[in-house]
């Protein structure tokens, strides 16, 4: 009983200390949203609606950033268009189930913060030239992600050609499939 209770106890114990990294992202992420959305209101505009697959694509876009260091030229602090492009944007798009037309009216936003301290943060957004895309009435909603230093923001408009609306093929279906069958691939060789 007690081997058993002291068993539970360090499976909690494991549980816990793998999912406090991703609940703090978690916390910076939802800290952002309620900044911008207050900097927003304060220019009596509309709030930002979390739109998932905005989301999903700046985690992705956060992935890829990750192992960049921050410099005074990174994220907000860049020339605008000096960016560098992804040249596997077009995957990162498909991964979230996004097709190229849906986020060509959209913007991302990345931004280099060490320990991503929230005040830093929310300063990067609304107090460079990111703030201009803030104030701006056209866009209705919002992905956020991060990891590491980078956090990443996605804006969406309303509009077809922004409103990140999942693409309407059988890419889903065809992913799921190779999941299913991975996984019954695995468990055969782990079982027999
Ligand atoms: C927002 O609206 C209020 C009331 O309509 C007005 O007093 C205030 O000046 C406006 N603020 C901005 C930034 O436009
Ligand atoms: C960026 O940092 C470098 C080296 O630390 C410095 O020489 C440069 O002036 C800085 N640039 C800006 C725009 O602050
Ligand atoms: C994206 O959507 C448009 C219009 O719905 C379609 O014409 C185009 O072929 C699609 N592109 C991709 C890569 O799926
Ligand atoms: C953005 O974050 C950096 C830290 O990476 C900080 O040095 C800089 O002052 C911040 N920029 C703004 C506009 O707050
Ligand atoms: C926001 O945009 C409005 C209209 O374009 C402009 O008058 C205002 O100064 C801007 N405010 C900030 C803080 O950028």
């Amino acid at each position: 009983m007690a081997i058993s209770k002291l068993h539970l106890l360090f499976l909690l114990s494991v549980t816990l200390s793998l999912y406090r990294p991703v609940l703090s992202d978690i916390d910076e992420e939802d800290n952002l949203l309620a900044g911008i959305n207050s900097y927003r209101t304060s220019l009596n505009l509309t709030t930002l609606t979390k739109i998932e697959n905005a989301e999903c694509l700046a985690e992705e876009i956060a992935d890829q950033f990750k192992n960049q260091p921050c410099t005074n030229t990174t994220g907000s602090a860049s020339v605008p268009g000096t960016e560098p492009g992804f040249p596997n944007y077009p995957n990162l798009l498909k991964k979230c189930h996004l097709n190229i037309t849906a986020t060509r009216d959209g913007v991302i936003m990345p931004a280099c913060v060490p320990s991503l301290d929230a005040l830093l943060v929310l300063n990067n957004f609304t107090k460079s030239q990111y703030s201009k895309n803030l104030n701006d009435s056209k866009f209705t909603g919002i992905g956020i992600g991060s990891d590491n230093n980078w956090i990443v923001v996605v804006l969406t408009t309303s509009t077809p050609e922004g409103g990140f609306s999942p693409a309407t093929n059988s890419e889903e279906g065809l992913t799921f499939g190779r999941l299913l069958f991975l996984f019954l691939v695995s468990f055969f060789y782990m079982f027999f």
